[in-house]
């Protein structure tokens, strides 16, 4: 694995450093309030738990599993939806945590539909931005990070649904995906 990694982006440290930062904030904001967290799987099922624990509120947890249609790595922003919510949302303080926003397409998808079924509110908590995203005129809470345009991996992020259990966020060597051999 080692070999496949061009560099750390990202350390364990600063990653744990981050978490603990954004779920203060949240314990400031949501004082008070019931709220539900909304993973949106499977990249965003580390930093939904590592959140999770660091949060001092009692929160409930669900999960949305998305896919964008059309070939390709690039996101099309049409969505299917692969799981939805067990949870009914009207009237409930909605948090969505996700893992990274690249073209925010997906994102955009996934806020209207949840807006769509009444919640008493709704925001966003994105461990990793990409700059394409700033383009999107999506309001996001919370943000870990602004990378840049490279692919990452770790920390729930894949290439071909390897590397997500890496501890921090790093870069492909080329030669994984690049097809030039090693
Ligand atoms: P959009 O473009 O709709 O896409 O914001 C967001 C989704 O695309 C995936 N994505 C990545 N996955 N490394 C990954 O492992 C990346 O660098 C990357 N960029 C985008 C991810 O599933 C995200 O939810
Ligand atoms: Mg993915």
């Amino acid at each position: 694995m080692g070999r496949d990694l061009a560099k750390v982006l990202i350390t364990e440290e600063e990653l744990q450093g981050k978490i603990r930062e954004l779920a203060a904030r949240i314990d400031a904001d949501y004082a008070g309030k019931d709220l539900l967290l909304v993973g949106v799987l499977k990249g965003a099922v580390m930093v939904m738990a590592d959140i999770a624990r660091a949060l001092r509120l009692p929160v409930q947890m669900d999960w949305m599993a998305v896919s964008s249609y059309g070939a390709g790595t690039k996101s099309s922003g049409v969505v299917r939806v692969l799981k939805d919510l067990d949870t009914d949302i009207a009237g409930r303080h909605v948090l969505v945590v996700e893992d990274i926003i690249d073209s925010g397409l997906t994102l955009s998808w996934l806020l209207q539909n949840l807006k769509s079924r009444d919640p008493a509110s709704v925001e966003v908590c994105a461990l990793l931005r990409k700059p394409e995203a700033v383009k999107v005129p999506i309001d996001v809470r919370y943000v870990g990070f602004d990378i840049p345009n490279e692919f990452v991996i770790g920390y729930g992020l894949d290439y071909a649904e390897r590397y997500r259990n890496l501890p921090f966020i790093g870069t492909l060597a080329p030669h994984v995906y690049g097809g030039e051999g090693d």
